[in-house]
Formats: C-alpha cells, structure tokens, sequence
C-alpha cells in the first residue's frame, strides 16, 4: 500500500504516517464514477472536496446544504441538509438513493472552556451537528450504501480528536465523540464492505478558523489526501505533520493530550 506524499513546497510532508488499512477491506474505494454527497458543501472543505471530486470524474456530487440558494459551484446538485433535522437527512437519503459515498464533512465550532456559563448549552449545540448529526447521516444512508455495493463513509474529524487544550473545549469533545462513532461504524458496517475512513488534521484556512493566527493547510491540500487516502483503502488519513506528532506520541510517556495550553 504506498504511502500519502505531498511536496514540501505545498506543505508537511506526510513520508512519516503509517497507512492504516483494514485487512478484511476487499478493495477501495474508486471516485471516478462515484456518486458522492458531502454535508456543508457550499463553503470551507465541503465545497473543496465537491471541486476535487468532480475533478477526478465522479459521476454525481449531491451538495448538501442548509441553504441550497448558497450552493453555487457548476456541475453538482444542491441538496437542502440541515444535519441536525431528522426530516431533512430522511429526504436527502430518499433523494439522493444512488449514492456510494458519504462525506460527513459538516460542523461547528465555538471557543471557550467546559467552565464558561454556558458550556452545557454551547456543548449540546456543538454535538448536535458534529456527532448527532454524523450519526443521522451514517444511519439514514447504511441501507443507501448496502444496496449500492458498500460503497464509503467519510468523516472529517480533527487532530482534537486526541487533545483538549481547553480553548474549543466542547468542539474538541464533539470530535473525540465522533472519532468514536467514527471506529463503531467501522465494525458495524464491515459486513456491508462499506470503507469508513476517519479524516484528521489541524488547522485549515476556512471560515471556521477565521481570526486564528496559526500555520494552516489549505482546503484543497487536506482533501486531495484525503480521497488519495480514501483510493488507496485507509481506513484513516492524517492529514498534516501536527496530527501526525499528535498520534503518533499517544504512547509517550507523558502524550500531548497531558501538555498544558502554553
Ligand atoms: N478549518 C479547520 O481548521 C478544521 C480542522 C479540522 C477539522 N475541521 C472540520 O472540517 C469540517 C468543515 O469545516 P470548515 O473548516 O470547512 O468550516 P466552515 O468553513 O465553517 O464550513 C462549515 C460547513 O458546515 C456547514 N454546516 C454547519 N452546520 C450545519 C448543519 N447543521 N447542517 C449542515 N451543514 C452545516 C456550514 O453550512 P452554512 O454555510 O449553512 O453555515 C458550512 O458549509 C468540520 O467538520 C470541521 O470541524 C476543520
């Protein structure tokens, strides 16, 4: 299985990750041909991966979106998803019936500690679209996927899946949740031969990192290893050299997830 490279000049190199595949997965993944949604396409890596998958000859790359009139990008088609309401993720799966990919791609975020007055509220909120919301989707298109073949599942999680500074506490933990789900949805849906792929990296230039002065990755870079890891049958993508280090010193005798916010 090769490894997922990218040229110094566009960014980290990724020649330190293990390829982590899953040895009972026949074979990966192919996006030519594909019939693709992904949530929270209109704008930041949803709409990123929409422009890669169309570049690489999917067939058909349904936009998920809570306002469709948002979705502007020629050749896909605007799908209304709001993943916080069951309603509307049962209409997208009715609709969107010939899909062979999911890209749970949609998510919030909100800075603050677990010690701020509102943390319970801002938690409940953050989990409804970055966890309940991937288990919604997950649920509704199992079945779309089992009569299609197996197809994939891809969720984009985060490098906080493994560490909790305290500054997006709750974001954090929604990530960690759905690194979780992420590997039970893995095993519940090997029989099906659904490829699930776990997507994770730090920072990344989009509206939600607005105003952090921070190293970033572009969209772009983040989501063409994603789907190269995807075609090479991973069943996980670290997408940046911090997520690499972040993993990788799990084991440590004292792992990043100990180290106090500087
Ligand atoms: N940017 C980073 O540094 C970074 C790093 C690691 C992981 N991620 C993850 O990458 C994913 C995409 O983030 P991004 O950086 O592209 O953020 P973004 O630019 O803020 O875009 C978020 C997208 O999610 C959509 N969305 C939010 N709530 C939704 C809901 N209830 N139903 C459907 N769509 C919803 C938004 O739609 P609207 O336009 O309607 O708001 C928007 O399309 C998220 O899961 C995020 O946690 C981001």
């Amino acid at each position: 299985m090769s490894q997922v490279q990218a040229s110094p000049a566009r960014g980290p190199t990724l020649a330190t990750s293990l390829p982590v595949c899953n040895p009972l997965q026949k074979e990966a993944m192919k996006i030519k041909d594909a019939v693709v949604l992904v949530t929270g396409a209109n704008r930041g890596i949803g709409l990123a991966f929409a422009r890669e998958l169309l570049a690489r000859g999917a067939r058909k790359v349904y936009a998920g979106a809570r306002d469709p009139t948002t979705v502007t990008e020629a050749g896909v088609q605007a799908l209304q998803l709001d993943v916080t309401r069951p309603e509307q993720v049962a209409a997208a799966a009715a609709r969107a019936s010939d899909v062979t990919l999911v890209i749970n791609n949609a998510g919030i975020a909100q800075p603050g500690g677990f010690l701020a007055a509102d943390s319970e509220d801002t938690t409940r909120r953050i989990f409804e679209t970055n966890f309940f919301g991937v288990l919604g989707m997950s649920k509704a298109f199992a079945p779309v996927l089992r009569v299609n073949g197996g197809g994939g599942l891809l969720n984009v999680l985060s490098v906080v899946s493994w560490v909790n500074g305290g500054e997006l506490a709750a974001y954090s933990a929604s990530k960690s949740a759905a690194w979780s789900l992420t590997n039970a949805l893995r095993n519940e849906l090997a029989a099906q031969k659904t490829q699930v792929l776990a997507l994770h990296m730090a920072y990344v230039d989009t509206d939600l990192t607005r105003g952090f002065e921070v190293p970033k990755a572009s969209p772009e870079q983040i989501v063409q290893r994603a789907l190269n890891g995807l075609e090479a049958g991973l069943d996980e993508v670290l997408a940046d050299e911090i997520t690499q280090q972040v993993k990788a010193g799990m084991t440590a005798a004292r792992p990043g997830y100990l180290t106090p916010a500087a």
